[in-house]
């Protein structure tokens, strides 16, 4: 090994597995492991950044029925992070490629190449860019919900990660108006003013149909939902004729950790003929080149605003993904995991 191939690193371990409650920061254990020196076929990557995403506290609570593998005890946590190729014995990678895998929690990550893919050093402004959910809100705009033209939509947890793209993407697409909802009035007149929404409103200033018909006069097309909980029974009272619902997250029940009560009755589904259809980016990859031109060109031309927040080092990681659903952050929160 050379010396940007340590004998060790940190990585974070689920310590405990907390029963029907959010974690605790001492449900996590920071680790100091063994970096294995990669076997044929394999690369081991330094990582730079890795994502924090409110879908990690239902891989902590381990509930089932989910897309993905739930974390299991004693083990590194995985996530998606963006690094820097260190030693490659695959052929397609090379030492010094920047790419985009799910080995996150973790500062040295190994495994075969086809776990990692390369992307554009130069192409988006901060490797950390490249973690971004622009990807899952346009396919959930495009292939879910078909947006079209002049057409109304809301999304709730707007001035999050994945909402403040849903609703500036809509925009682009050609929506004729667009609502968010947030959770304090700073991030309202952060809707507003800086990611140029039409109306926005405090989901904490219900009740939330109420705030939802004043916002939404004629109705919503389509509803990009990351929470569920009220602000769903909200947006199905409020839909128009054949609206769709796409279901993008679980703010409600992984902010909680308790279960949702759901759409409640669905006669006004059937009444107004509307469509619920929930989703995961893993379903709409094939989108990932047409959306990355797109975002590309949208930040050249300042059409997009994609505010990061940068949290540094791993340790302060767990912490971070709890404020992160407690609603400290607007836009994207990452973690630096180099000094
Ligand atoms: N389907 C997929 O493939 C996919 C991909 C990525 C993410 N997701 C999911 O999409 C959702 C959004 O993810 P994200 O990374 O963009 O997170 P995010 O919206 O940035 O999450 C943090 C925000 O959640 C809001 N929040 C927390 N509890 C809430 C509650 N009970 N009611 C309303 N808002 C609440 C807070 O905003 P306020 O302060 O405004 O309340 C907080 O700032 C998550 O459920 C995530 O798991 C799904």
């Amino acid at each position: 090994m050379n010396a940007i191939t340590p004998r060790t690193g940190f990585e974070v371990r689920l310590a405990t597995r907390p029963d029907g409650r959010l974690p605790l920061p001492s449900d996590f254990a920071l680790v100091e492991a063994p970096v294995p020196a990669p076997a044929p076929g394999e690369v081991l990557v330094r990582n730079l950044y890795m994502s924090l995403d409110p879908g990690m506290l239902m891989l902590i609570a381990g509930e089932s029925g989910l897309p993905m593998p739930r974390y299991e005890l004693g083990e590194a946590m995985y996530g998606d992070a963006v690094g820097e190729v260190a030693v490659s014995t695959d052929p397609v990678l090379a030492a010094g490629d920047l790419v985009v895998h799910r080995l996150g929690w973790r500062e040295f990550a190994v495994g075969r190449g086809g776990d990692f893919r390369r992307v554009e050093r130069d192409a988006l402004p901060s490797p950390a860019a490249h973690l971004g959910v622009g990807l899952v809100a346009y396919a959930g705009l495009v292939d879910v919900a078909g947006l079209r033209p002049g057409e109304t939509v809301f999304v709730s947890s707007a001035a999050g990660a994945t909402g403040s793209m849903a609703g500036q993407i809509a925009r682009l697409l050609g929506a004729g108006r667009v609502i968010g909802s947030a959770g304090t009035p700073e991030k309202v007149a952060y809707l507003t003013e800086r990611l140029d929404f039409d109306a926005a409103f405090d989901h904490h200033d219900g009740p939330v149909l109420d705030r939802l018909r004043e916002a939404a006069p004629d109705g919503v097309d389509v509803c990009f939902d990351n929470v569920g909980g009220e602000q769903l029974r909200a947006a199905i009272e409020v839909m128009n004729v054949h609206g769709r619902i796409a279901v993008c997250g679980a703010l409600n029940r992984q902010s909680t950790a308790r279960p949702d009560e759901g759409p409640g009755d669905l006669l006004t589904v059937l009444a107004k003929r509307l469509t619920i259809r929930g989703f995961t980016v893993w379903d709409h990859l094939e989108r990932t080149g047409e959306f990355g031109t797109l975002f590309r060109r949208w930040l050249d031309e300042g059409a997009i605003v994609h505010d990061l927040n940068v949290i540094d080092g791993l340790a302060a990681a767990p912490q971070a993904l709890l404020d992160l659903v407690g609603g400290a952050y607007r836009g994207k929160t990452v973690v630096r995991l180099t000094s």
